[in-house]
């Protein structure tokens, strides 16, 4: 029997590697328009980096193992961790804020559905050591030109915007402090379940029905002036304004019909402290296209100084279901400049001439096995090459070549000089 990938795993072929670089040229080329820098780190990390700080739900899908010293180690799940003990490392010598990006492959024992696999790969974006809340307008500008780059607008996708700092505080005013943390956890369900039961995991952590009710009331407002409505004796204030001046600096930038106000993103990661947001497919027939916000605490918490920072992932299989439903997949292949053509053998004569042409800087196929001109010009359409190039043509006078446009379909006669 044939053996088939893992379950959640992906075969990349030729094909499905040209759609990938597609993906990844774009996010690198957006993270370089905003002036980030690149940055890696190992595949496998200590279990402990994660079981720390990331949260329940990341833990439980933690591919992990001892190796043969006996070390706890996890294959990563996400890179911010990592992220976060390699500033601590060398926070000395680094220049804060840091703009830094990331393209990982990453790892999450997840239930197989739509979107979601069990090996991805993740674009982070991040600014460490900037308190200001232009590193977030910094940030979901970035998303939004990322996503644009690849053809969609605002009637695909939406970033919905949240605060953390906001839901805490308001929690606060409501339940019992040690109540909080089981209660973001019924909170960032909310969207995957049904309303009888959301309200019922409530009623479980013994939340009073008044409770209940405001929760569900505030999750749902939709507008900063609702929210200003429900003010609670003064205590969101700071919290709204901070989301105000963030909505207020984007609208003026040009993204007003990209942003929403959307309370009931929480994320599920446990570290994020302040403006959390999410960018969903406006059908919402997707999970999540991309997550992120700011985490005050999580280097200090890691054994680091207390520089706060900022970001997001965005994961390249969401957005490849989503470019696949709009048509934005790239169906151009990128061949070559020129296919050799020849009416002789394939020998060294020929494999020098293609030598001589890539010393020119240009991208050179040819035959491997002598075949018929008409079964090289297929081979030639199939490689996406530009031109061919005819090799021992007797049209053309010594030094020239006759090469043929495979687009126009032009022929012409060219010196080597000028080819
Ligand atoms: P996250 O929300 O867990 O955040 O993941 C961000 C994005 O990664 C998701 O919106 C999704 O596109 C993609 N993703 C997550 N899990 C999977 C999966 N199993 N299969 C395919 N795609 C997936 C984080 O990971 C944070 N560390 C992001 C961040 C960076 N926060 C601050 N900086």
């Amino acid at each position: 029997m044939a053996f088939k990938s893992p379950k959640g795993t992906r075969d990349f072929y030729p094909n499905l590697m040209r759609v990938q670089n597609h993906i990844f040229s774009i996010w690198k080329n957006t993270c370089k328009a905003f002036g980030y820098e690149e940055y890696e780190g190992p595949v496998f990390e200590q279990l402990e980096l994660y079981t720390q700080k990331s949260g329940e739900e990341i833990v439980e899908q933690l591919y992990c193992f001892k190796d043969k010293g006996g070390r706890d180690l996890a294959l990563r799940p996400e890179l911010t961790p990592s992220l976060a003990r390699m500033v601590n490392l060398k926070a000395p010598e680094l220049k804060f804020p840091l703009r830094w990006f990331a393209v990982p492959r990453l790892y999450r024992y997840e239930r197989a559905q739509k979107g979601r696999l069990r090996e991805f790969y993740q674009l982070n974006m991040d600014i460490i050591g900037c308190t200001s809340l232009t590193a977030e307008a910094d940030l979901i500008s970035a998303v939004i030109e990322m996503l644009c780059a690849f053809g969609l607008n605002d009637k695909d996708f939406a970033v919905g915007l949240s605060s953390r700092r906001l839901i805490r505080e308001f929690l606060a005013a409501q339940i019992p402090e040690d109540k909080i943390g089981q209660v973001y956890r019924v909170l960032d369900k909310r969207g995957k379940i049904t309303e009888d039961l959301f309200n019922k995991m409530l009623t479980d952590l013994s939340i009073s029905q008044g409770a209940i009710e405001s929760i569900n009331s505030f999750l749902n407002a939709t507008t900063l002036s609702e929210l200003k409505q429900m003010q609670c004796g003064g205590l969101l204030d700071d919290a709204v304004t901070e989301l105000e001046e963030l909505f207020n600096t984007l609208e003026r930038v040009g993204y007003t019909g990209y942003l929403q106000l959307d309370l009931s993103i929480i994320r599920g990661l446990d570290y994020y402290t302040g403006v959390v947001f999410e960018v969903f497919d406006r059908n919402k027939s997707l999970r999540a296209i991309a997550g992120g916000g700011r985490y005050d605490n999580l280097l200090a918490n890691l054994g680091g100084k207390q520089l706060s920072g900022v970001g997001f992932g965005i994961g390249d299989v969401v957005l490849y279901e989503l470019l696949k439903e709009k048509g934005l997949l790239p169906e151009k292949i990128y061949g070559p400049d020129y296919f050799i053509v020849t009416f002789g053998d394939v020998d060294a004569d020929l494999l020098s001439f293609a030598r001589a042409l890539r010393g020119r800087g240009k991208k050179v196929l040819y035959p491997l096995e002598s075949v018929k001109v008409k079964k090289q010009m297929s081979q030639a359409v199939e490689s996406g090459a530009d031109k061919v190039i005819f090799f021992g043509s007797d049209k053309a006078p010594a030094g020239h070549f006759e090469v043929k446009n495979l687009e126009t379909r032009e022929q012409a006669i060219v010196a080597f000089d000028d080819l």
